[in-house]
């Protein structure tokens, strides 16, 4: 039997059909009174109606539904009564232009993770390199050179030493990355925490003759948050203060009130940062300067790692900073009355 699915098909049965109807119902019409007459233009109209809503739903609604099915099996509704066509056909392009989206964020983090696994690589390259070259010297004869045997050791174990600092931060951000219920929001004394971090840091600084001043301009002490992670925030911004900071130059950590939220900032008065690499300062392996920064032990992940940690938060993490002026950077978290 011949398939009637295309729309010049659909219209010449309809019209086959409907045409036959009209010709039965005049042939019957004739010589009637007009009531019957009325009573057949409108049996006439029923079915005129029945057979255009039955072909209709057969060959097109039914053809739609599996689409739309289809569609909305992404979407997790369905309410297939009253399909129209209009609402399908918007509904299937969101649906498109959503499907290329999720191939585009795809792609980009294919091509993220390849980045980053070479970035890996090449970073754990340099110690890896240094440890072998001493520990050559070393076999070579070096071992029994008192001059040169106990340098080498120490110069080896600064290299394990930065190996395992690249390996741990590497692992905070995987951690970050994958399970994110994985912050401990408590209420706790964010100046406590400041403090902690600027004690322990205080040596570092004052190699640099960099002084770091902390002030709580804000009406608490007190904040929501994973403690230990804000403290690796407070670690990795001080630190960064001092590392891109100016001999005798000052780090501020201070505390401001926005209402309901406090404000806390890390301002340094030290190189600063060109506007071309602000955008990008909180990718990870990303340094203005390599050589300056690998040199002084940078491998590009602290500012990765506190990007995300407050984002963990639902905040975000921002910065101003000038060139030779100096840079400031700045997150909130809600406090705690
Ligand atoms: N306070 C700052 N002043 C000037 N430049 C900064 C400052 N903080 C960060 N930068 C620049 O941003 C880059 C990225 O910082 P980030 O903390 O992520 O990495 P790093 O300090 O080089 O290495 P890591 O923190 O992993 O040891 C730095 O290499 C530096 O160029
Ligand atoms: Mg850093």
């Amino acid at each position: 039997m011949m398939k009637i699915n295309t729309p010049i098909k659909i219209a010449i049965f309809l019209s086959v059909f409907i045409f036959l109807f009209a010709l039965i119902l005049f042939y019957l019409a004739d010589n009637q009174s007009d009531n019957v007459i009325l009573f057949f233009l409108l049996l006439f109209f029923l079915i005129t109606v029945s057979l255009i809503y039955y072909v209709v739903k057969r060959f097109f609604h039914e053809k739609i539904k599996v689409v739309y099915k289809n569609i909305y099996k992404f979407k997790g509704t369905s309410r297939l009564q009253d399909l129209d066509v209009e609402n399908v056909e918007k509904e299937a392009e969101d649906w498109a232009n959503q499907q290329e989206k999720q191939m585009k964020k795809l792609q980009t983090d294919e091509n993220y993770r390849r980045e980053f696994i070479g970035n890996v690589s090449h970073e754990l390259k340099t110690p890896i390199f240094n440890i072998q070259g001493y520990v050559q010297t070393l076999l070579d004869g070096g071992i029994d050179d008192s001059d040169v045997n106990l340098k080498f050791l120490k110069r080896a174990n600064k290299s394990v030493e930065r190996m395992i600092n690249i390996v741990e931060d590497l692992e905070v951000i995987s951690k970050l990355e994958t399970d994110k219920e994985e912050l401990l929001v408590n209420k706790f004394d964010i100046s406590l925490v400041a403090r902690e971090a600027i004690d322990q840091l205080e040596m570092k600084a004052n190699k640099s003759n960099i002084s770091l001043v902390f002030s709580n301009e804000s009406s608490t002490d007190f904040v929501m948050g994973d403690r230990d992670k804000i403290q690796q925030v407070f670690m990795n911004l001080i630190s960064n203060s001092i590392k891109y900071g100016k001999d005798g130059g000052e780090t501020r950590v201070r505390f401001f009130d926005m209402e309901d939220n406090m404000m806390i900032e890390v301002a340094d008065n030290g190189i600063g940062i060109d506007e071309d690499s602000l955008s990008r300062l909180f990718e990870r392996f990303y340094r203005v300067d390599k050589n300056r920064s690998r040199e002084i032990g940078g491998t590009g992940l602290g500012l990765a790692i506190v990007k995300h940690i407050v984002e963990a938060h639902n905040q975000t993490i921002n910065v101003r900073s000038t060139k030779d002026v100096g840079s400031t950077f700045s997150f909130i978290l809600e406090k705690v009355k």
